[in-house]
C-alpha cells in the first residue's frame, strides 16, 4: 500500500488516496440518506399528499438545494467510479482485500460490497428515471410528486416495482452494514474504545434506514391491495 503511495505524487491517484475518497464519499452519502428519508416519511401523512408535495416543490425549486444536488451527484460519481477501480485492482491483487492490504481474508459482508453496490446503482438509475427525470424532463409541470410516487408503488410493473424497492433496500442494508464501519477503518479511525461503538451504530443505521425506506412501498402496496 505505502509502495503505491510513494510511486505517485498525487495522493488521490494512489490506492491509499482511493480508499480515503471511497470512505469520505461513502460517509457523505450516509449523511444524505436520513435527510432523504425524513422528507419521504411525509408520504405517510393522511393529507392526500399535501405536505409531501409542498416539500417536493421546495426541493425542486430552491437554489440552495440545486447546489447541494450537484454536490450529491459528484459524491455518487466519486463513490461509484472509485468503487469500480478499487474492485478491479483488488481482483487483480487477490487475496489482498480493499480494507486491509495485510493479506486478510475478506469478511462475510465485505464480499458483497461490489455486487450490492452494482445493484444499488441499477436501482438508483431506475429510481431517478421514474421520479426526478419524470418531473424534470418527461412531464414537466403536469404531475404532482405524491401522485407519481403513489402510481409507481401501486401500479408500476404490475405492482412489482414496489417489491423491487424492498429488495433493493435489503441489499442497501448489506452494503451499509459493512460500508459504515469500513469507512472509519479506511480513514484510520481505529480505537479500542470507540470502534465497537461505531460498529453498533453502523448496524443500527444499516437496519433503520433501509427499513424506513422499504416501509413506504410496502405501505402503498398494502393499502392498494386493501390489506391495511
Ligand atoms: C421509498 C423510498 C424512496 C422514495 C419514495 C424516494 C423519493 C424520491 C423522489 C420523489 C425524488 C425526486 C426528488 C426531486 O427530483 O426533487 C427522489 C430523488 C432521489 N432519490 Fe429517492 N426515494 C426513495 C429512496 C431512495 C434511496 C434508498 C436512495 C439512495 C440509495 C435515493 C436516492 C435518490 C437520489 C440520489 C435522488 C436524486 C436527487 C435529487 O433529485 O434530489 N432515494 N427520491
Amino acid at each position: 500500500m505505502s509502495q503505491t503511495t510513494a510511486q505517485s505524487p498525487f495522493v488521490l491517484a494512489t490506492s491509499l488516496g482511493r480508499k480515503y475518497l471511497m470512505a469520505l464519499s461513502g460517509l457523505f452519502l450516509i449523511s444524505f440518506l436520513p435527510v432523504h428519508l425524513a422528507g419521504n416519511l411525509l408520504l405517510f401523512k393522511s393529507d392526500g399528499g399535501a405536505a409531501f408535495d409542498a416539500y417536493s416543490l421546495f426541493m425542486s425549486t430552491s437554489a440552495l438545494i440545486r447546489v447541494l444536488e450537484v454536490t450529491l451527484v459528484l459524491g455518487f460519481l466519486v463513490h461509484i467510479v472509485d468503487g469500480i477501480i478499487l474492485t478491479m485492482k483488488n481482483k487483480a491483487a487477490r487475496p489482498i482485500g480493499y480494507k486491509g492490504g495485510s493479506g486478510k481474508v475478506q469478511s462475510f459482508f465485505s464480499k458483497f460490497m461490489a455486487p450490492t453496490g452494482m445493484i444499488i446503482l441499477i436501482y438508483l438509475i431506475i429510481h431517478i428515471n421514474s421520479f426526478t427525470l419524470k418531473h424534470r424532463i418527461y412531464e414537466v409541470g403536469n404531475l404532482k410528486f405524491y401522485d407519481t410516487v403513489k402510481t409507481a408503488f401501486e401500479l408500476q410493473w404490475g405492482g412489482f416495482y414496489a417489491w423491487f424497492y424492498v429488495l433493493a433496500m435489503l441489499l442497501l442494508a448489506f452494503h451499509l452494514n459493512h460500508g459504515f464501519q469500513s469507512a472509519f477503518q479506511s480513514l484510520g479511525l481505529n480505537h479500542k474504545k470507540y470502534t465497537p461503538l461505531i460498529k453498533k451504530l453502523g448496524l443500527l443505521y444499516s437496519i433503520a434506514i433501509p427499513v424506513g425506506f422499504a416501509a413506504i412501498p410496502i405501505f402503498f402496496q398494502l393499502r392498494y391491495l386493501r390489506v391495511i
